[in-house]
């Protein structure tokens, strides 16, 4: 399969808030965490039992690093992620990490750390690793 592509202005949101005023986003916007620890975006995603590569598109128009903690089902995925300046809040970058997922539906969150809050989020795109494999010849 393909990897697949779910934006962060449908997911769901806690202490943020969907916006559209910074250029280069995908679907019809961005969620803009609040500057608080805390503030999540969550994402309900359908794959296969086992890792996945899960990238985010996020923007950082300060120079200050937001880290993000990645859960999955409530379980610990991935810790201080870190996501630098992009230099502009109109400049996306993606950053991925792998991720243990369950078969079925996934409850993966994103969970801003420190003060600032999280980075501006696009979209999670997620890439079961079972469909990078490359079948023997
Ligand atoms: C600015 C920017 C927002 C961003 C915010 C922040 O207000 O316009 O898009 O989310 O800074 O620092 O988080």
């Amino acid at each position: 399969a393909a990897p697949t592509d779910y934006q962060a202005e449908t997911a769901t949101i806690s202490q943020g808030v969907v916006e559209s005023n910074h250029a280069g986003y995908t679907g019809t916007g961005f969620v803009n965490y609040d500057n608080l620890v805390g503030s999540y975006v969550e994402w309900t995603v359908t794959a296969p039992a086992g890792p996945a590569d899960v990238t985010l598109r996020f923007a950082n128009g300060t120079t200050a690093t937001r880290p993000l903690d990645w859960t999955v089902n409530g379980v610990s995925g991935a810790v201080g992620i870190t996501y630098p300046g992009t230099g502009a809040w109109t400049t996306w970058a993606t950053k991925t990490v792998r991720l243990q997922l369950a078969a079925g539906s996934n409850k993966i969150r994103a969970r801003a750390t420190t003060a600032d809050g999280g980075p501006n989020a696009d979209k999670l795109t997620v890439n079961p690793v079972s469909d990078d494999t490359t079948p023997p010849t």
